[in-house]
């Protein structure tokens, strides 16, 4: 397995928990930069701010104040498309991407050759189904399996196909065990810790829990975000994640 790079880029400490920037403008997304630390997260940035003007200026200024950036725009297309907007993404110098691991084989073997095998290449993780799709709507686009075992036939596809890890839920770490490889990445949302307002996430786990689970990087959007003092929020779930990488 090609894990080199993976190895080297995949987990310190500044990267454990990724800030999930999901700001409706580049300007209000900034605000809150400037007020974390770059040693202590990296930022995701998504489709919405990407597209609402943010674009690769707001990705670049970013990694200009030292930050990694997990560019979030879950390409899915023929493999000619997502070959360049994988090498594009990779010129732009960003830490992790994602795409869709239904693109199939030829996409994510497109995708991972698009990143390039420089030290400093991107990391692609693939998302297995998306966590707004349940059996019917997995169904009604002819897929008759339920959700968690298709989640693991793609984990296994996007395994074979090169690419260095996925995008699950934290619930759903249990059950890929059996599928990943130790290093093949596991990338969560839905994280929450104990007490906080789960907002429109249903299925949750505390950054302590993903992480006894087997999850190598947290992405975390509002209990960070919606804070009053975002970088104190940033601090006390990085003592929950040491306390439980120790235990
Ligand atoms: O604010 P919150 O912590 O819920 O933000 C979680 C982030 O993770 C959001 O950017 C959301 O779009 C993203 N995400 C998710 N569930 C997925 C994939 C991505 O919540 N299955």
């Amino acid at each position: 397995m090609t894990t080199s790079a993976r190895e080297r880029r995949a987990i310190d400490a500044g990267s454990r928990i990724i800030v999930a920037l999901d700001h409706p403008t580049p300007e209000q997304a900034l605000a809150l930069v400037d007020r974390l630390d770059p040693a202590r997260c990296a930022l995701k940035v998504g489709k919405s701010l990407f597209v609402r003007g943010g674009g690769p200026a707001l990705v670049d200024t970013v990694q200009r104040r030292g930050f990694r950036v997990f560019l979030d725009l879950k390409f899915h297309d023929i493999p000619h498309q997502v070959a360049g907007a994988c090498r594009a993404a990779a010129d732009l110098g960003v830490w992790l991407l994602t795409v869709h691991a239904s693109g199939g084989p030829q996409m994510l073997a497109a995708a991972r050759e698009g990143v390039g095998d420089g030290p400093q290449r991107p990391l692609v993780v693939a998302v297995t189904v998306l966590t707004s799709l349940d059996a019917e709507g997995l169904a009604a686009i002819g897929i008759a399996r339920g959700p968690s075992a298709q989640a693991k036939l793609l984990a296994g596809l996007a395994q074979d196909s090169g690419v260095d890890g996925l995008v699950c839920s934290p619930v759903d770490l249990a059950d890929l065990a059996d599928v990943c490889e130790p290093d093949f990445l596991r990338v969560t949302p839905g994280v929450r810790p104990a007490g906080s307002a789960a907002d429109d996430q249903a299925r949750i786990s505390t950054p302590g829990d993903a992480i006894r689970a087997g999850a190598h990087h947290l992405v975390i959007g509002r209990p960070i975000t919606g804070a009053p003092d975002p970088h104190a929020a940033l601090v006390a779930i990085e003592r929950e994640v040491a306390q439980a990488l120790r235990s």
